[in-house]
């Protein structure tokens, strides 16, 4: 395919101790190519002719080498001849010269010329001369650039001097040890929320920060916290002008009861069929190792045009507690131009999806106190309050009939959605069918006038995550209880605020809790919910790489799940986050039997590997 026309040749001349603007290589688009991607690339491309760029000292010296000592010459063509370039793209010309020997040093086979100068060239000048943009290709041709030469390219991305594609080439090659490297990491029980799992966190803590390093991310440091640590590593070798992305995720993972009902151990990870069992494999250390090989998959094989911060924590199961207070006062650390948050999922596997709304949470516990000890309750049953019973029926007041929330004013603030954005979900390729086989429910319930794809995505809701009473072991024991306790959550939806709904929950108590019993309410953890800019280049980004991976066009969803941390790197660091991740509803998250569909999470990898270098672009 023709992709452009050599137009000019630049080389700047040293004006005094001045250094000038200089581009190599001028390729100009429109060989017949309008409206296809090359077109693009290089309008971008001219525009960074026009304004230049400085160049160094060091820089000018490597080009008056390469040129004196290599006989490369740079002169009009007489005649307009062929290049043939070996699936690079067009972009990636210009300043060819200027990358040519950064191919050697990568280890990649060069064409002869190229090799030649390659040789012929500092390394150190070559090294601090790439500064910007990936691996470069070989030009195939006498080392002679002529002005009119007609670029050409073979057939993109199958060809082993393309990038990207040598990257995907690294990650299908190092498929079964990135598989061996998931396991061991999702063999540490690092469940956050256990005070005897301490030991494992700080494994799974240590894990993190030595894989960090391993796969060549710089000053990894493991900060203490009151809680659990957090791990931090970066890679700036992009230098300044290049976007820095910072990359979230958490090493912790939920508690695996009730544990008779897994099949395999929670932590022996088990490949049975398509899918790995494990606690945590999907939510979320099988995301975390995607940001990580296909970041090894990129810097192994040539050169990464963006920089990277990574920030890991071990609370996020339990409210991330001390997150928002690291995150603060490290400002300057995380600086970034955006974040992407692993942590969320796709609808299906051949769903690829992009989340760009997460709902809130706010978590409370609330405990009733009658008798001041269990009672026989055939002596005492008629008598007295039964804590549980009015528990129950404290709780069953919280909805009405169309199962909406009753504490006064829940709904106040709930942001509407429009027409489209309504329309949008709408058309989203799932059914209520989906939902009844996730869910293995016979039938579908929730807030009457909305859909299920709505009720998950839009509205908020109000669960009870769990009771406690009384006699609840095997067999029967005619007990009234003393006491019951339920924890309650609400998932919230913009713009409603966890202490707003604390707050509506302890007027509902007051309102409804019988004065035969006496009441606590104990605010938990929780977050509001975020909605992220769909429009940001960052997230465009991320379109086209699961749109190249998957030949298909993402889907947008808003996620029923919250990440609270989102909010917080919005708020002390300015930044949007992309959420993504290749986790499926049905992944059995935070139950038994918790699972990894394998071949969405290699092609997770490679999206990633697309990402990172769309990032760039
Ligand atoms: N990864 C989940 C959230 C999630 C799940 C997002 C599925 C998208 C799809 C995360 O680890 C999680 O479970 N978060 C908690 C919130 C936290 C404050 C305890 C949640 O949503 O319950
Ligand atoms: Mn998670």
């Amino acid at each position: 395919m023709t992709i452009g026309k050599v137009m000019g040749i630049y080389i700047a001349k040293n004006q005094g101790d001045q250094t000038v603007p200089v581009n190599l290589v001028h390729v100009v688009p429109g060989m017949g190519i309008e409206g296809d991607r090359y077109f693009k690339k290089t309008s971008k491309t001219e525009g960074q002719i026009k304004t230049g760029r400085e160049i160094t000292l060091i820089e000018m010296e490597a080009i008056e080498s390469m040129r004196d000592q290599d006989g490369l010459q740079i002169t009009p063509a007489q005649t307009r001849r062929n290049i043939v370039t070996h699936g690079i793209s067009l972009n990636d010309l210009v300043g060819q010269l200027f990358y040519i020997g950064e191919i050697q040093l990568r280890g990649v086979r060069l064409c002869e010329p190229c090799q030649y100068l390659a040789d012929r060239t500092d390394p150190r000048i070559l090294r601090a001369m790439t500064h910007r943009g990936g691996l470069r290709a070989d030009i195939i041709t006498d080392g002679i650039i002529h002005i009119n030469d007609i670029i050409t390219q073979t057939t993109y991305g199958n060809n082993m001097t393309d990038p990207r594609s040598l990257a995907i080439q690294y990650a299908h090659e190092n498929a079964a040890r990135f598989l061996d490297e998931l396991k061991d990491f999702s063999s540490i029980a690092s469940i956050s929320t256990n005070e005897s799992s301490k030991a494992d966190i700080l494994r799974a803590a240590e894990w993190t920060a030595k894989h960090l390093r391993l796969i060549g991310i710089n000053n990894v440091q493991i900060f203490p916290t009151p809680g659990h640590p957090l791990v931090y590593g970066e890679w700036l070798d992009a230098g300044k002008s290049a976007p820095t992305a910072l990359i979230y995720g958490h090493y912790d993972v939920q508690p695996v009861d009730p544990l008779n009902l897994w099949v395999t151990g929670p932590f022996n990870p088990d490949v049975r069929g398509d899918y790995i069992y494990a606690r945590g494999i999907t939510d979320m250390k099988g995301q975390v190792m995607v940001a990580f090989d296909a970041f090894e998959s990129i810097s192994k094989t040539g050169y990464l045009p963006i920089n990277f911060k990574f920030l890991f924590e071990g609370e996020e199961e339990i409210g991330s507690p001390n997150l928002a207070p690291f995150i603060e006062t490290h400002k300057e650390l995380l600086h970034c131009d955006f974040a992407i948050n692993p942590d969320t999922g796709a609808l299906s596997p051949d769903i690829p999806s992009i989340t760009y709304a997460l709902r809130g949470l706010a978590y409370m516990e609330i405990r009733i106190y009658g008798p001041d000890h269990d009672l026989h309750s055939g002596v005492f049953g008629g008598a007295v309050l039964n804590p549980a019973n009015t528990l129950c029926e404290i709780i069953a007041g919280m909805h009405d009939d169309q199962g909406r929330v009753t504490l006064p004013g829940f709904y106040d603030k709930v942001r509407p959605i429009d027409k489209e954005e309504q329309a949008e979900l709408a058309r989203l390729p799932i059914d209520d069918q989906y939902y009844l086989k996730a869910t293995g429910a016979p039938g579908l319930y929730g807030e009457a006038g909305y859909t299920t794809i709505e009720r998950l995505g839009t509205r908020p809701t109000l669960d009870v995550n769990g009771m406690l009473s009384g006699f609840t072991g095997d067999g029967a024991m005619t007990v009234l209880p003393a006491w019951a306790m339920a924890k309650i959550s609400a998932r919230l939806v913009p713009d409603q605020q966890p202490a707003d709904v604390y707050q509506q929950m302890h007027s509902y108590l007051e309102a409804h809790a019988p004065k035969e019993i006496r009441w606590s309410l104990i605010p938990m953890h929780g977050g509001p919910a975020s909605i992220s800019n769909r429009s940001s280049v960052y997230i465009k980004a991320l379109e086209r790489a699961l749109e190249t991976v998957w030949q298909k066009k993402p889907v947008y969803k808003r996620e029923g799940g919250s990440v609270p941390v989102v909010l917080d790197f919005q708020k002390f660091l300015g930044v949007e986050t992309v959420n993504t991740g290749f986790s499926m509803p049905d992944d059995n998250l935070h139950s038994p039997n918790e699972k990894l569909h394998l071949p969405t999470w290699y092609r997770g990898i490679d999206s990633f590997i697309h990402f990172y270098f769309n990032l760039a672009e």
